[in-house]
């Protein structure tokens, strides 16, 4: 199933309850939340008094997009916050397999990212496990910037790794997604796209409909050309 999940980070923070009902209203499945810690990216966006805020305003799921350096330190936190599935960075830590258990131990989808120079493979060992591979498709640590075409090829891989596994894996891509490379992503084998600026930076309702749009055909495009 193809997922919507528009980052915040791109959103008008003084009114950021409405915007995310705006997004939930127009159809977007999950909405993503960039935590950042000024070490592992130079920038610092919001962590868990906000996102508690925010969990009154919809039921919505809570994709958190951990950008900070030892994850492993603020599990439970971001549990208790209102989490639905947590996303670490694997170049931010060592202790990745305890990370996925605690993730799962508390009921919630567990992710894995890597940055555009990691390459997939890495993820091999964590197969039997992750709910999600979340492939940055820019260098994490800002909204805004241009997507990075060489990425491409490492979502296909990624989708391939999953595919492999036999279980359901999504693929989640990041940054610089627009209407005009989304359905690249898609074709390349993403199905849960992440979107800021391109939501947030005009009308929020309408550049929804207009992703969900583009990604509903060609779930039918995928429909009858392969049968499934
Ligand atoms: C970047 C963040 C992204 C960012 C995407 O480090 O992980 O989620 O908000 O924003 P756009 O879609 O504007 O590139
Ligand atoms: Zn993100």
């Amino acid at each position: 199933m193809n997922i919507l999940a528009p980052s915040i980070l791109a959103a008008d923070f003084a009114v950021m309850g409405e915007q995310i009902r705006t997004v939930d209203n127009a159809g977007a499945q999950y909405i993503h939340i960039d935590v950042m810690d000024g070490i592992f990216v130079p920038s610092i966006s919001y962590g868990m008094p906000v996102i508690k805020s925010l969990r009154k305003v919809t039921d919505s799921v809570f994709d958190v997009h951990l950008m900070i350096e030892k994850p492993e330190r603020y599990i439970g936190a971001f549990a208790d916050c209102g989490a639905d599935s947590i996303t670490f960075h694997i170049e931010a830590t060592d202790k990745a397999d305890g990370i996925l258990e605690e993730i799962h131990g508390r009921g919630l989808k567990a992710g894995i990212s890597i940055k555009p120079d990691t390459p997939v493979e890495v993820l091999r060992p964590y197969l039997d496990r992750l709910d999600m591979i979340l492939v940055m498709t820019v260098e994490p640590g800002f909204g805004g910037q241009a997507y990075l075409d060489f990425c491409t090829d490492k979502v296909k891989e990624a989708r391939k790794l999953a595919d492999m596994s036999g279980r359901h894996i999504d693929v989640q891509v990041d940054g610089g997604i627009t209407l005009q490379n989304v359905e690249t992503v898609l074709k390349a084998g993403a199905n849960v796209i992440v979107t800021g600026s391109a939501v947030f930076g005009g009308d929020a309702a309408a550049n929804t409909k207009a992703f969900l749009g583009k990604m509903n055909s060609n779930r039918q495009c995928f429909v009858e050309i392969c049968g499934k």
